[in-house]
């Protein structure tokens, strides 16, 4: 069973409001450093909204532009987050409280992913919010930008740890 554990496609879903700004991005850079690292065999991502208005959509043309300035396309397409989610992602990682309140609505009793704040692995803001950019203005999305990147890269470590990636 063990051994079950250290092998499988280890699956992290990024969940926020629109699905559009924050989590889009969040993937982005998270997929970025999995594939620096050669860990895409083993970790695997996406990310979804818990409201609907903007499923389908590419992402905000801010984060676009943002995310493009450190060489990063963001391609993802908007999607809501489902209740089926829970049995497809191992972690859920939502980007604020609120989110966190709306994922929880749908939790059915039993579940076996891990759901973890975003920011509970940002060292320098430890149990923060990542701040919606969307009424916000280019210093906002680059905030952002530096938010994910920190928190990504020792969510990294923490799975590298948990799960014993080999480097
Ligand atoms: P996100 O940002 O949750 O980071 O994608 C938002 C995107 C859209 C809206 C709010 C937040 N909106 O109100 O349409």
């Amino acid at each position: 069973m063990w051994f079950f554990y250290f092998c499988i496609m280890i699956r992290v879903l990024f969940v926020c409001l629109g699905n559009i700004c924050r989590s889009p991005l969040a993937e982005g850079i998270f997929k970025k450093m999995i594939e620096e690292n050669n860990f895409q065999h083993r970790i695997a991502c996406d990310s979804a909204g818990t409201a609907s208005y903007h499923v389908g959509k590419l992402a905000d043309i801010r984060t676009r532009k943002n995310a493009h300035s450190h060489g990063i396309d963001l391609t993802h397409r908007a999607r809501a987050f489902h209740k089926s989610d829970f049995n497809e992602f191992h972690y859920i990682i939502p980007m604020d409280e609120s989110n966190l309140k709306d994922i929880n609505l749908l939790k059915p009793e039993s579940i076996n992913s891990k759901i973890m704040m975003m920011r509970d692995f940002d060292m320098t803001g430890k149990g923060l919010a990542v701040p919606d950019p969307y009424y916000g203005n280019d210093e906002d999305f680059e905030n952002v930008f530096q938010i994910l990147k920190r928190s990504n890269g020792q969510f990294i470590q923490y799975l590298i740890k948990t799960h014993s990636i080999q480097l």
